[in-house]
């Protein structure tokens, strides 16, 4: 496993050590890498959802908090949601970094025919470690390269995982105040150097479930958006009052947006197909069907052309760009309302008048996402990215080695406050950035080195004369990381 880079004031110096010692045999040195001063300069992260936040909530009332984070930081317009943009597959999608056919989180509600078991959000199936062991969140990799994590209610965080939970982390109970969330999270960040967390995550559970309750379009939603605001001033004020709000990066996200929906625009599935003839699995607006053994022609045919406001998709069918049909989990045909539809099997039953969970393209359906911290450029806004771009953006600042993902960090890099020493050379559109990225860093690497190890031998001599850090800047950092990374294994 890759070790944690130590970044910040210390990065001069254990680059130095790095480029010198295959030249000198110091190998001793290498073994106090980890331990000593450098240790309270690991960068740290603190990520957060407010669930349902959509993109353009700031907009309709006052946000002195959201104001102040942005003028400071930076600000991204519209995020595109990984399909289907619910809950619990885009909060895994977050720190993945993978598609929900990738990392199998695929609904809120799922059936698992290899494993024949059901996954619910509502039952304990959620506890069950089979369901989220087709990737690795964020928190275990910062785990298993040296650094820790916390968390807050995220979704999955109080899940046994591949064996391991956070290190510090709370058991899921929607009861728990935000305040009391945000009091454990800055205890977490400000433990003695070796307990403390590199990595956070929080989960607030508004303003999403009054976008349910209320609909997006109710005046009465501005008052749920300006508390919203106070409870972000909240967490700045615990992070200032612990001296962390300048140290810790802090990401202000969502999971997806919110969309008016109507008591006009249901579409009763009773009308067109026998409940005998299928199993219900995933609800509105994206429906998951798994038909009765061999009777998978017949529900299709019954459905294809059924309601002009539901688009019908057998799973080989699925547009390519939702990235949404590689898993078993996917139903062999899904039902896809189109905005502001509901589907439901007849009107009896709850009634939404917001819900999320649509196509993910469509503006409703996008997050908020601000940002704030020494990783991050100030005042600047960024018109677009994808939500699968923040988990390499997340182990950049973290200098952890990230997992196979299907983000891409060369997207999000102008929302970093150091430049690379140079612009990367555009990658083709069909292969990975971070491939191309990491396949440039040793060419660039060694280059550098061979500049730096000269420029630096006086630097060298006179840090191990004067045993002081030399706090040197500079903005050739990012592009040899990789390498250091490899060097400092530990
Ligand atoms: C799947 O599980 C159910 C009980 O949850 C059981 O009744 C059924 O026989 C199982 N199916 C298979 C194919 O094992
Ligand atoms: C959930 O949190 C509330 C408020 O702190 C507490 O009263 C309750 O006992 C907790 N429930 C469980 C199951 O821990
Ligand atoms: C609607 O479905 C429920 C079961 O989900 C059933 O109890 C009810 O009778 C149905 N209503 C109508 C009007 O068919
Ligand atoms: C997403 O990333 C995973 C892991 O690298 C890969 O297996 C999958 O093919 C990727 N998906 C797409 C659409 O590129
Ligand atoms: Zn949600």
């Amino acid at each position: 496993m890759p070790g944690v880079l130590l970044r910040g004031g210390c990065g001069p110096l254990v680059l130095l050590w790095a480029l010198l010692l295959p030249l000198v045999s110091l190998s001793h040195l290498h073994q106090h890498g980890r331990r000593g001063p450098c240790v309270t300069d690991r960068p740290k992260l603190l990520l957060l959802s407010f669930d349902g936040f959509r993109w353009d909530y700031i907009d309709r009332v006052p946000t002195p908090n959201f104001n102040s984070l942005m003028e400071k930081g930076v600000m991204v317009k519209q995020v595109e949601s990984a399909y289907i943009t619910k809950t619990f597959p885009n909060h895994y999608s977050l720190v993945t970094g993978l598609y929900a056919e990738s990392h199998g989180i695929v609904a809120n509600e799922m059936y698992d025919p290899v494993l024949n078991r059901s996954f619910s959000m509502e039952t304990d199936s959620i506890y069950e470690s089979q369901w989220w062991e087709e990737a690795v969140p964020l928190w275990l990799t910062v785990q298993k390269a040296g650094g820790r994590s916390g968390a807050a209610m995220w979704p999955g965080s109080d899940v046994k995982i591949h064996g391991m939970y956070p290190n510090e982390f709370l058991q899921y109970n929607a009861s728990v105040s935000f305040e009391t969330r945000v009091k454990r999270i800055v205890e977490w960040f400000s433990a003695p150097k070796e307990e403390a967390v590199d990595f956070a995550v929080l989960y607030w559970e508004e303003p999403d479930e009054s976008g349910h309750m209320l609909g997006p379009q109710s005046p009465l939603m501005d008052v749920v958006i300006a508390g919203i605001d106070e409870k972000l001033g909240f967490l700045m004020n615990e992070l200032k009052k612990a001296g962390l709000y300048e140290r810790v990066n802090l990401i202000v996200t969502s999971d997806h947006g919110m969309t008016q929906l109507s008591a006009d625009k249901i579409i009763e599935l009773d009308v067109y197909v026998s409940r005998d003839l299928y199993t219900w699995v995933d609800k509105s607006p994206v429906v998951g069907i798994l038909p009765k053994e061999g009777r998978l022609d017949e529900v299709y045919s019954l459905l294809v052309d059924a309601n002009p406001n539901m688009v019908v998709y057998k799973k080989e069918e699925i547009p390519a760009h939702f990235h949404y049909q590689h898993n078993v989990r996917i139903m062999p045909i899904i039902l896809e309302a189109k905005e502001g539809w509901t589907i439901m099997q007849n009107r009896t039953g709850p009634f939404m008048l917001g819900n999320h969970g649509y196509d993910n393209t469509l503006h409703s359906m996008q997050p908020l996402f601000v940002a704030h911290g020494p990783a991050f450029r100030q005042n600047y806004v960024k018109t677009s990215m994808s939500a699968v771009d923040l988990y390499p953006l997340m182990c950049h600042i973290l200098s952890v080695r990230p997992l196979p993902n299907n983000g891409s960090l060369f997207n999000v890099k102008d929302l970093l406050a150091e430049e690379p020493v140079r612009s990367m050379p555009s990658p083709p559109p069909s292969t990975p950035p971070m491939v191309k990225e990491y396949s440039y860093a040793p060419v660039w690497g060694s280059f550098l080195g061979v500049v730096l190890v000269l420029g630096f031998l006086g630097v060298y001599i006179r840090q191990m004369t004067l045993k002081q850090m030399y706090p040197l800047k500079h903005k050739g950092w990012e592009m040899s990381q990789p390498l250091l990374q490899e060097d400092l294994q530990l």
